[in-house]
């Protein structure tokens, strides 16, 4: 099973993917947890360029990220699930659509099909949206990295993709409240993980 975190600026992902993880294996499932970008030797060199490297044109930024999903796809996420693996990934195409079509104001129909050139057609069986304000997120972000230092209005206009993505796909993608400790989360997020487990992957 393919589950990916996605959301804005601060509102938890990475506690929530170790959490997640941490809860799998002790249900006994034998899971991966991976990042986009990220998640393979170009792509950790890419996450610095595309983060912390000078200010990049919008369509060179989105090819980036197209060519760290296409090695992260092949390298990583197919042969951990070819493996029966359960593959827990924070941030996939969806942030592309999000950041680099609402966001940036890239054309979306080209943003898809650059998503499905990158990814084979490889889809998420469920992602979780960690939803929180922008401005809540934000302020509780430490120190900025480049896209975290953009305008509140291109956060404003991501939430309004994430919000239109899950519109869109309610049954892939699930709002989850990212508000309170993150326990009170893990618990929300184990509520909508759990059933689908148990109706896609044999019990272990
Ligand atoms: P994070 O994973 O630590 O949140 O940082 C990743 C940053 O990269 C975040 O600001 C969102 C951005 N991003 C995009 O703009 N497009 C993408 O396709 C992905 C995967 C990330």
């Amino acid at each position: 099973m393919f589950i990916t975190l996605e959301g804005g600026e601060g509102v938890g992902k990475t506690t929530q993917q170790a959490l997640l993880a941490e809860r799998l294996q002790r249900e006994g499932y034998a899971c991966v947890s991976t990042r986009e970008p990220g998640g393979t030797a170009l792509g950790e060199a890419l996450r610095e360029l595309l983060l912390h490297g000078d200010p990049l044109t919008p369509l060179a930024e989105l090819f980036l990220y197209a060519a760290d999903r296409a090695e992260h796809v092949q390298k990583c996420i197919l042969p951990a699930l070819a493996a029966g693996q359960v593959v827990v990934c924070d941030r996939f195409t969806d942030s592309t659509l999000a950041y680099q079509g609402y966001g940036r104001g890239l054309d979306l129909q080209q943003v898809r099909q650059l998503n499905h050139l990158a990814t084979g057609g490889l889809q998420p069986h469920l992602t979780l949206w960690l939803d929180l304000p922008p401005e809540v997120g934000l302020a509780r972000t430490g120190l900025a990295d480049r896209l975290e230092q953009e305008r509140l209005e291109f956060h404003r206009r991501v939430h309004q993709g994430f919000q239109a993505l899950a519109a869109a796909e309610p049954q892939r993608i699930v709002r989850i409240d990212a508000g309170g400790s993150p326990l009170e989360v893990a618990a929300r997020i184990w509520s909508v993980v759990q059933p689908r487990l148990l109706a896609a992957v044999p019990r272990p």
